[in-house]
């Protein structure tokens, strides 16, 4: 949530930090700004709207050869040229770029407020450019760092300043902060997006780490002690710079309109990439080594608990029935924003398993260190390598799905669950899983990549239905059991991208209450998997039916849906083992909220309100 770039080093700051901004517009796109530091001192440019609308607007000879910028998600403060980033001191010679939130900012505005600052913005941010102004130590490290003493929250920032015109410092806790060694340049973002196209040889900053970026290189520090009065001391860290694998390519949408097309069509060979390697067929079991638990530890677990946020929680529901099914452990998945506010019992025999496509939201983050504090054991479904959920957990998946840049998750969501199934078929094969059923899973996955691709061959038909259901206001997604949370992933799509009111029901639930709401105007999109639940599946559709509610029903090639053929759209979708259906459903429902989204015109990787990444509470 939100992007910081900076630059440092022989050419112009202005257009490679734009060009950087444009790479993360999908942490926050409500606004967007940029100060470089020119021999008139320190010059902001800086306003509500898109990074092109700044880089359209930007002053003519905006120039300097040092640089910060932002792209702003709002948190504290409306979207609006005064709340955007960078913030700058009252005297316009320290200017800071902020993720994060400053959870005492109420406080210090009051303090600085009584010693006569006048604070322009609605920002927690600000502050941070008062205290860095106020101090008198005689570095901007030490400057820097006697801020962040007062503050209270998480942050990754940057700040320049007009005294100290050959460095950026930069520092970290909570929100990631990257350095990129270039030649005779450096830059610093939040994100390898707005990096890989200039340098591949980058430093993370750990939490609590500082550093100092000047155009030939960097140094690390952390604070090492504070003293009555607020001076610090700071002690060198001896953090390197080292190479990235990555493809730049992966952050272009190339020849789609967008990323999340490109990330749909990307998922026949993303989902090769995750099981690769992790199948064992003669066993008929899952080998993930990473989970860091022998045979042994694997059957003396007695219960797990999933925990992640949004779309990520529902695959988790999917993984939880996965487990509960085939390894007949209870599992449960809880959304990881209400986890540690109900004081969790934290019990020894339970594998906690966090689940996550960035690895930085910090609901989950906060629960997995909740967790670790009260010493329980928790695994990481992570897709991205190094980030903070995947450094803190005891051990974990990499879910190998390559950068995912659209907002509205697709090939992460579906490496979660074959890596959910992975675990599970493991899990059940240290118990009674046999291993003929071990390896009809095992085949099993082994075939979903393939069928994923089949699913999304078909996308122009599923276009036209998307259409269709695009011109209702509000629609019911409605499943049972594995079909649950599935509907509820198809609900949560359609409704992050195309804005229609979509709500998942358990189709039983349907006779109970949101019956009412069913009309001509509202349809439905059923799954009906050819599973032990089918026959009153299709009695609940002729509920839905008898009541003039138009049927999309995802379903299997076969299943009867009886006088319903007639007025009910029907989408088959591969058959897989039973167990495995709730992925191959899901795909159609991606296609259908992006299609919904395309023909209502909206900006598909950048829905409103929304941003990738929710680094905040
Ligand atoms: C929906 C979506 C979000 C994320 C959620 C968790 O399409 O992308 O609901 O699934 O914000 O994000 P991660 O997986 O990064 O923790």
């Amino acid at each position: 949530m939100c992007g910081i770039v900076g630059y440092i080093g022989g050419q112009q700051a202005a257009p490679l930090l734009l060009e950087g901004l444009t790479r993360l517009e999908h942490r926050g796109y409500d606004s967007a700004g940029l100060a470089v530091l020119g021999p008139s001192g320190v010059r902001v440019a800086k306003q509500a709207g898109r990074v092109r609308d700044l880089g359209d607007g930007l002053p003519k000879r905006f120039t300097g050869k040092i640089g910060i910028g932002h792209t702003r998600w709002a948190t504290h403060g409306p979207a609006t040229d005064a709340n955007a980033h960078p913030h700058t001191d009252e005297s316009g010679r320290v200017a800071v770029v902020h993720n994060g939130i400053i959870d005492n900012a109420a406080a210090l505005r009051l303090e600085l407020a009584d010693a006569g600052v006048e604070l322009v913005s609605d920002t927690d941010t600000e502050v941070l450019a008062h205290l860095v102004a106020r101090s008198t130590a005689d570095t901007l490290e030490a400057r820097t760092a006697e801020a962040l003493a007062r503050v209270e929250g998480t942050y990754g920032i940057a700040v320049a300043h007009a005294d100290f015109p050959d460095r950026i410092v930069v520092a970290r806790n909570g929100s990631p902060l990257i350095i990129g060694v270039g030649k005779n340049e450096m830059h610093v973002a939040s994100d390898l997006a707005a990096l890989v196209r200039y340098t591949t040889t980058v430093a993370h900053l750990a939490d609590g780490e500082m550093a100092t970026v000047t155009a030939d290189g960097f140094s690390t520090y952390l604070v090492r002690t504070i003293d009555g009065a607020g001076h610090v001391g700071l002690a060198a860290t001896d953090r390197r710079a080292s190479e990235v694998e990555i493809d730049p390519s992966s952050y272009d949408a190339g020849e789609h309109d967008s990323f999340m097309h490109k990330e749909m069509l990307e998922q026949p060979a993303r989902a090769e990439a995750v099981l690769r390697g992790r199948l064992d067929e003669k066993f008929g079991t899952g080998h993930l080594g990473g989970l860091n638990l022998d045979a042994r530890e694997l059957r003396a677990i007695k219960r797990v608990k999933i925990l992640g946020c949004g779309s990520a929680y529902y695959v988790g529901q999917m993984g939880a029935a996965l487990i509960e099914e085939l390894a007949r452990i209870p599992a449960d998945a809880e959304a990881a924003s209400e986890f540690r506010y109900r004081n969790p019992i934290i019990e020894p025999d339970t594998l906690y398993v966090a689940v996550s496509q960035s690895g930085e939201t910090i609901d989950t983050l906060l629960a997995v260190q909740e967790i670790q504090r009260k010493g329980g054991f928790v695994i990481g479904l992570v897709n991205v390598v190094g980030s903070a959920i995947a450094r803190e957990v005891d051990g974990g998946i990499y879910l190998h799905a390559g950068p995912e840049v659209a907002v509205a998750s697709t090939k992460a969501l579906t490496n979660m669950f074959l890596a959910f199934a992975m675990l599970a078929v493991q899990l059940g094969r240290v118990r009674d899983l046999s291993i003929s059923d071990g390896r009809r899973l095992i085949a099993g996955l082994n075939a979903i990549p393939g069928q994923v691709a089949e699913v999304l061959g078909r996308e122009e038909e599923l276009a036209e239905v998307a259409r269709e259901l695009a011109g209702a206001e509000n629609l019911f997604f409605v499943g049972r059991v594995r079909g649950f949370p599935v509907a509820r992933e198809g609900a949560q799509k359609f409704k992050e991208i195309s804005y229609r009111h979509a709500e998942a029901y358990q189709t039983s639930e349907l006779k109970h209450g949101p019956l009412a709401l069913i009309s001509p105007e509202v349809p439905t999109v059923a799954i009906v998997p050819d599973d032990e639940l089918v026959e009153r599946n299709v009695a609940a559709l002729h509920e839905i039916a008898a009541r003039g509610g138009p049927l999309t029903v995802v379903t299997h090639a076969g299943v009867d849906l009886g006088d319903l053929e007639r007025t009910a759209r029907r989408i088959d979708v591969p058959r897989s083992e039973r167990e495995l259906d709730p992925i191959l459903l899901t795909i159609p429902l991606q296609v259908l909220a992006y299609h919904a989204a395309l023909s209502l015109g909206h900006d598909i990787d950048k829905p409103r309100n929304l941003a990738k990444s929710v680094t905040v509470e």
